[in-house]
């Protein structure tokens, strides 16, 4: 009696916590931004919800510079064909920075398309596309943005899946003194992201749910009330303090991270802007570094 008493009460008490740390997390790095209807809470869980009258999106409370953020997301189950899941930072503006997670859905059975985008001052056309080497609807898996003053990194599962590479020595703008908050939402996007739109959503499978998890901001908090160059400076290392993001060896992926990176490009690649001759008849200056 005694030990099943003192064991419910542990499972009790297990349980209140870790539903509160969770979900306090979420509310405290994040908060909806439309559709509130369409949030469903379940424990640790976060759910948004997609139906024929509308899709659903949250944003972080603060801008950040520079750090990492990661989240764990399981996709739209069955049949997703239509459905987009985003997960991006992003600055404000029309000069905005932008590193972008689009999960673009399929018809059952079909894989999942990743398509990742850089912004750098308003400009995108940067458009990759993979089909993952896993169902991400099955479970949750984790995606990364890693960002310091020498690159952008993409990461699934840890694996980095891309890299924008700071090219300030050839003149080219690299984002890095914008401000950017973190972004997610689902939306019906069936004039364009499934199978270049000849699919159409099936709304007989409606509602459509991405999952949410595991919200971790590890990053530079930019106050709205400092400048833009203050947040910068405040957000760069210094002599005086070093942000572990700074570190040389994190300069650039190491061996073992670009033989990951070949070999997704390798195997899993399926669209690359910068082998779109048709579109770019003069390879833009920074691929020069996606093809070795
Ligand atoms: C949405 O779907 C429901 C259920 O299928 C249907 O009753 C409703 O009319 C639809 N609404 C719109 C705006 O299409
Ligand atoms: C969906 O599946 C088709 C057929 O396998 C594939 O060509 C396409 O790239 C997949 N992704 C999207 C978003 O259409």
């Amino acid at each position: 009696m005694a030990i099943s008493m003192s064991a419910f009460v542990g499972l009790f008490v297990g349980l209140v916590l870790v539903g509160l740390v969770s979900s306090a997390k979420f509310d405290e790095l994040f908060q909806p931004s439309w559709a509130l209807d369409h949030f469903g809470y379940e424990g640790e869980l976060l759910k948004l919800k997609l139906d024929n009258y509308s899709g659903a999106g949250f944003q972080s409370k603060s801008k950040y510079m520079f750090g990492k953020v990661t989240v764990q997301i399981k996709l739209v189950e069955g049949d997703s064909a239509g459905t987009v899941t985003a997960f991006y930072m992003s600055s404000d503006g029309p000069n905005h920075n932008e590193f972008d997670f689009e999960f673009l859905g399929n018809t059952t059975g079909e894989p999942y398309t990743v398509q990742t985008n850089v912004y750098v001052n308003g400009v995108g056309n940067r458009e990759q596309r993979l089909n993952l080497w896993f169902d991400p609807a099955k479970d949750f898996h984790s995606y990364t943005i890693f960002w310091n003053q020498r690159q952008v990194v993409f990461m699934v599962d840890e694996t980095p899946i891309r890299v924008h590479t700071n090219m300030e020595n050839k003149g080219l703008p690299f984002p890095k003194d914008q401000a950017m908050g973190v972004y997610s939402s689902i939306w019906n996007a069936d004039d364009w992201a499934t199978q270049g739109g000849l699919v159409k959503t099936d709304w007989s499978h409606a509602p459509f749910f991405a999952t949410y998890r595991n919200f971790e901001i590890d990053a530079c908090e930019c106050p709205v009330s400092l400048a833009a160059v203050d947040n910068a400076k405040k957000c760069s290392s210094s002599a005086e303090k070093r942000y572990w993001w700074d570190e040389p060896t994190l300069s650039e992926l190491n061996l073992h991270q670009s033989h990951q990176l070949m070999w997704v490009r390798a195997n899993h690649m399926v669209y690359d802007y910068c082998a779109d001759t048709a579109r770019f008849p003069v390879a833009p200056v920074e691929c020069v570094h996606h093809r070795h």
